[in-house]
């Protein structure tokens, strides 16, 4: 059927609105009316050329929510009109990670970023076959994905909050909840309080953490920080781990998660030289791929036990976290509406990420018709 979304051409490349065509799902593939897709800064890694896909024109957008329209053959638990959420990666469910509770490095994960066999999507009137951002193209008004890319969530929920679960809700919660491990009493620092930030910030505060500091250097993000509890909010990562030092007899934070929107090995120097002995330095943010090293002081890294931590979309299982942080939300303990600064049209999409790299938003959203 033909439909419209969000490309980009090339990397660097603008984003642009096109007419696409999107095939009917085939066996074990469902089709999905987007209601409400966010502007996560991972898109924009592939639009400014930091992540490079391995097929152009692609269809961005992996942080979505909608309604199922059309079942493919073999797909028993998914109906026409079923509330869903796409997970930004999809989970097979029988793989060896799988199979060990780490859904998030799920194999066919890893496929997502390979060009795709059958293409779903080409652009309008016979074009070219379209790459999919995660399997899924979130900014594509109606798109067609692996089942196993979606999770059915309950018709009570706001699709244009839910969708925020589906990456940077549990990204940034889990970055905070299972990478940094952390704990009643802890000292924690968020660094980059983005959609992805605000969400370890927010799990930080529930796994009990009694000094929570945000790190950004615009004023807005500090504010918002400081809502959703953060305990101090400063610009600077030097402000940041002097404080923590002065709350820990010297010794430093228990954990630094880093959500900064372009990661670079400083970044991670930064964290790592601001944890305490044993402490743990967690990197969820993405850089430009071809970026390697850090400045670490090996010698700390030794003798002071400190880790350091990659995070895939906070170490969770979609399968099982995605509904129960959203019964976090109707419980009233997870916030999502609050984290929505602005909503944006399909075609005002340039704008949103404009607005993202301006800092204006925590999470800006896309509404479909
Ligand atoms: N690991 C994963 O599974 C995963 C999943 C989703 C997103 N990500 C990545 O996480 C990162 C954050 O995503 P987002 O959508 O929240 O981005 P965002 O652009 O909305 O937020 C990033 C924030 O970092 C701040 N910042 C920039 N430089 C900083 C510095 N030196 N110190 C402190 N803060 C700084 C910015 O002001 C901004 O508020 C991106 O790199 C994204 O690609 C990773
Ligand atoms: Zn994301
Ligand atoms: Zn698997």
């Amino acid at each position: 059927m033909r439909t419209r979304g969000a490309i980009v051409r090339t990397a660097p490349g603008p984003y642009e609105v096109v007419d696409l065509e999107v095939s009917d799902p085939a066996e074990g593939e469902v089709q999905v009316r987007l209601a409400a897709a966010g502007l996560c800064h991972s898109d924009d890694h592939i639009a400014v050329g930091d992540s490079p896909v391995a097929i152009y024109p692609f269809a961005l957008g992996h942080e979505g929510a909608g309604v199922v329209t059309k079942v493919g053959r073999g797909v028993s638990d998914l109906a026409e009109g079923d509330h869903v959420i796409f997970s930004f990666l999809p989970a097979c469910g029988r793989c060896r990670w799988c199979a060990s509770g780490m859904q998030n490095l799920c194999d066919e994960g890893g496929k997502v970023w390979m060009a795709p066999e059958v293409p779903r999507i080409h652009l309008a009137d016979g074009g070219a076959p379209v790459g999919q951002m995660c399997g899924v193209s979130a900014f594509v008004e109606t798109t067609t994905v692996d089942a196993r890319s979606v999770v059915k969530i309950g018709d009570d929920l706001p699709l244009d909050k839910a969708c925020l679960v589906g990456c940077g809700v549990a990204t940034g919660w889990g970055a905070a909840v299972n990478s940094g491990a952390v704990r009643p009493g802890h000292i924690v620092i968020v660094m980059g309080i983005g959609g992805i930030g605000i969400n370890a910030v927010q799990g930080a505060v529930h796994a009990g953490a009694t000094t929570v500091i945000a790190v950004d250097p615009v004023e807005f993000k500090r504010d918002e920080a400081k809502r959703f509890g953060a305990t101090h909010a400063y610009a600077t990562m030097a402000e940041a781990a002097e404080i923590a030092r002065q709350h820990s007899n010297g010794q430093g934070a228990d954990s630094v998660i880093v959500t900064v929107g372009v990661v670079k090995g400083e970044h991670v120097g930064e964290a790592f030289s601001a944890i305490r002995k044993g402490g743990t330095a967690v990197v969820t943010g993405l850089g430009n791929n071809a970026d390697i090293g850090a400045p670490i002081s090996l010698t700390e890294l030794t003798l002071y036990q400190k880790r350091i931590q990659g995070s895939l979309f906070g170490q969770c299982n979609p399968t099982a976290d995605i509904p129960a942080l959203l019964d976090l939300y109707r419980a009233g303990v997870l916030k999502l509406d609050e984290i929505v600064t602005r909503t944006y049209a399909l075609d005002e999409i340039g704008q949103g990420y404009e607005d993202m790299h301006a800092g204006r938003n925590l999470r800006g959203v896309v509404l479909f018709d």
